[in-house]
């Protein structure tokens, strides 16, 4: 397979996106459709004392107000859900009662006929609490830090080795405290639900990035049959994690429609993407190093603290990349959560390995001044030739060219290690480098392909596309493993109705869809090819299949291109419109090898001495992330990644009061995301890798590894150019003075 695979075609739904085609969930203006909009809590602890529609009622289009005084009874998500099945965003369901836990909470959701009725009706709405006192700050209660119950299994605690040897055997040891802040994903497309209910069916349109997630948790929490809730999502303007669960909006737009028997649109404000779909929590990290004098690691000790809300856990997995990638005998990864008054934090790009290694690629850059050794020597003396937390050997790793070839790009070599000995003219220049890693995850998939009279192909899967290019490369695909160009090829996504696929998550859908297409294409290939070589109308019959090969839909005899007929002709011939081939795909099955896409950053800052503005000015990364199934495309994830992790470095803070509870940065004039005149040109390459282990078509997925790391490298040029180790992002010039 390798017509179009490998190329770097454009974007087969670039043309519906620049003409504003493609339809995004709140682009679905159903007939009689009415608008909901959500009313939220404005202390963060206590209870509701009362709450008064009467006025709102009476304002102009109002069709309902539901608040706990009437909403209906839901139920909770069982706790032995699987997380491939669906995952609910929070366990605290809306309107269950008057108990508040954290600012910003849903209380209430007004329905009007127009969303400008509704938002006045919402204003209108007043509450009178029982305030009690919120713990906003967790740094005042780390002492009751505890193990989290975490049912994603992500922030597991992990020992080997015996750290108090390991500690005794290190000639120098570094200890160090790294804080990240809370972030917020803030994609490009609001979170949004358009709810309408067919007798006790109901269609949901939602900005999700797992259509089946949101069917199942949808269907557990009203009571209803998973069969009885359709989702469509054809198109997501990013997700980056908060559009990975299932939270209230869309259980409450449900609701909503129900209540007013009619169409509703549920539109999350940009204020309210801060209070509704989850965050990167703030995180405090401590890590211990210690090696010998030759650079070699005898101890890594990372503890985590998040905090967490009062009704659950979650554990960012900071440890998740420490415990797995240098070699060293006695390693310690912890991870503890102390509850204050927010929402739930969820998974944000990279959740753990980002803001994990930060600190970790940190600290090895500060052990490295320590030894007086170059941060990229300390690495390669460390590399890691198998797994050594599992044990197993890697199914493939290409970070060593990672290393190599990209310090050979940025020119490292000229890197003068003395700190603050680089200018250009009155700028103090900088160079930093880090390693990203991020796992292979193979997820549960179906899809099917058809190859139709026409001689066109349809293929289909239930899953998303959340801007990475999932119609793109399933198409790229299809298209090779049928022998066909992509301009025959039709793949629909975005519809529960197709046959399942997972969430998109992970950096999972190209390897897991990309693997079920390929092989249901290829099986339908065989097909036709088996209907042609045992018919004796065909021009091929009595060939064994292994002496055919198809190109543009002609299938021929491989000795003699003459003899051959088309997909068309077979299936005129047999009366048929098409044949179809389904397969479905397990999750990660081969316990023999540890999957990893591995990568190595290498970063330029300029700093101001006397204003201390801070400017990344050149970014050269490398990644081995097996089959590159679209260039362009996958050069946009890792380059949308490495931007996040700039701006991690350097800009994304969620500032808290700390007593109300409440974001002081809910807008996106607050809360600094990058634009372009943030980000330098990021030189980025692939490095080869044939990996036959990983899944059927060797892809490892590329939206998130291009994060991990990233501020790291940012943060370690900074080093280098002042001499000032910033250990709580994000790095402003103030930290610098
Ligand atoms: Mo990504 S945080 O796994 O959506």
């Amino acid at each position: 397979m390798s017509t179009s695979v490998g190329k770097p075609i454009n974007r087969v739904d670039g043309y519906l996106k620049v003409t504003g085609g493609a339809k995004y969930s709140a682009d679905f203006n159903l007939p009689q459709l009415a608008h909901a909009v959500i009313i939220q809590s404005s202390i963060a602890s206590g209870r509701i004392h009362t709450i008064d529609t009467q006025a709102a009622l009476l304002a102009p289009g109002v069709l309902a107000i539901i608040t706990h005084l009437n909403a209906p009874k839901l139920n909770s998500v069982p706790d032995d859900l699987k997380p491939v099945q669906g995952k609910i965003g929070q366990q605290l369901l809306p309107l269950q009662d008057e108990i508040i836990y954290y600012n910003g909470q849903h209380i209430g959701v007004v329905i009007a006929t127009t969303l400008g009725q509704a938002t006045y009706a919402a204003s209108l709405v007043r509450v009178e609490y029982e305030l009690d006192n919120p713990i906003i700050d967790m740094m005042s209660l780390l002492s009751k830090a505890y193990p989290p119950k975490d049912p994603l299994g992500l922030g597991k605690d992990a020992v080997r080795g015996d750290i108090i040897s390991g500690l005794a055997d290190a000639d120098v040891c570094i200890e160090c405290c790294y804080t990240t802040p809370i972030e917020h994903h803030n994609p490009m497309e609001l979170s949004a639900t358009v709810a309408n209910w067919n007798g006790d069916k109901v269609t949901l349109y939602d900005a999700t990035q797992g259509i089946n997630s949101t069917s199942t948790i949808v269907s557990l929490v009203l009571g209803i049959p998973k069969q009885n809730v359709r989702v469509l999502s054809y198109f997501v303007g990013g997700g980056f994690g908060c559009k990975g669960f299932t939270w209230s909006h869309t259980i409450l737009a449900a609701i909503a429609s129900r209540f007013v028997n009619r169409p509703v649109k549920l539109v999350v404000t940009r204020q309210q993407m801060f209070t509704s779909v989850g965050y990167r929590p703030k995180t405090l990290q401590n890590v211990t190093l210690g090696a010998i004098q030759e650079g070699i690691l005898t101890v890594i000790r990372h503890h985590t603290i998040n905090s967490t809300p009062l009704y659950e856990d979650f554990a960012e997995p900071c440890g998740s990349i420490t415990k797995m990638l240098y070699e060293c005998p006695n390693v310690e990864v912890t991870h503890r959560v102390v509850q204050v008054n927010l929402g739930t934090p969820t998974i944000m790009r990279a959740p753990g390995e980002a803001s994990g290694t930060f600190a970790l690629e940190s600290a090895i850059d500060e052990l490295a001044y320590a030894l007086n050794l170059d941060p990229l020597e300390l690495r390669l003396r460390n590399y890691a030739e198998k797994d050594p937390q599992k044990n197993l050997p890697w199914s493939s790793k290409s970070l060593y060219k990672c290393y190599q070839e990209g310090a050979e790009r940025f020119g490292w070599s000229q890197r003068n290690p003395e700190v603050g000995s680089m200018r250009n003219f009155d700028l103090l220049v900088g160079w930093g480098m880090a390693t990203a890693a991020y796992p292979v995850y193979n997820r549960p998939t179906a899809a099917t392909v058809q190859i139709l009279a026409s001689g066109q192909a349809r293929a289909i899967s239930g899953t998303q596309d959340i801007g990475t290019g999932t119609y793109t490369v399933m198409t790229q695909i299809a298209a090779d493993a049928l022998g066909i160009s992509v301009e025959q090829v039709h793949f629909e996504l975005g519809d529960t109705q197709l046959p399942r696929a997972s969430s998109s998550g992970g950096s999972s859908t190209a390897a897991s869809v990309g693997s079920a297409v390929y092989l249901a294409a290829q099986q339908a290939r065989d097909k036709l090819i088996a209907m042609a070589i045992t018919d004796t109308a065909s021009p091929l019959h009595g060939l064994d299949k292994t002496q055919v090969q198809v190109k543009d839909g002609y299938c021929y005899a491989e000795a003699q291109p003459q003899i051959g007929e088309t997909y068309a002709d077979i299936l005129k011939r047999h009366h048929m419109d098409f044949v179809e081939v389904t397969s479905e795909l397990e999750a990660n099955t081969q316990k023999q090898y540890s999957m990893y896409a591995f990568g190595a950053h290498f970063a330029e800052v300029q700093v101001n001495p006397r204003t201390r503005t801070i400017r990344v000015t050149r970014f050269t990364s490398g990644f081995g992330a097996g089959r590159i199934l679209n260039p362009k495309t996958a050069r946009s994830q890792v380059i949308g990644g490495i931007t996040f992790g700039i701006s991690m470095a350097l800009q994304e803070n969620s500032v808290l009061d700390e007593h109300s509870g409440r974001f002081i940065t809910a807008s996106l004039a607050d809360y600094h995301v990058p634009v372009h005149a943030d980000t330098p040109a990021i030189e980025t390459f692939f490095v080869e890798e044939q990996d036959t282990h990983i899944n059927p078509i060797g892809v490892k997925g590329v939206g998130e590894i291009g994060i991990v790391g990233s501020a790291a490298a940012v943060a370690n040029a900074i080093y280098h150019a002042t001499g000032k180790r910033i250990r709580d992002l994000p790095i402003t010039g103030d930290k610098l003075m």
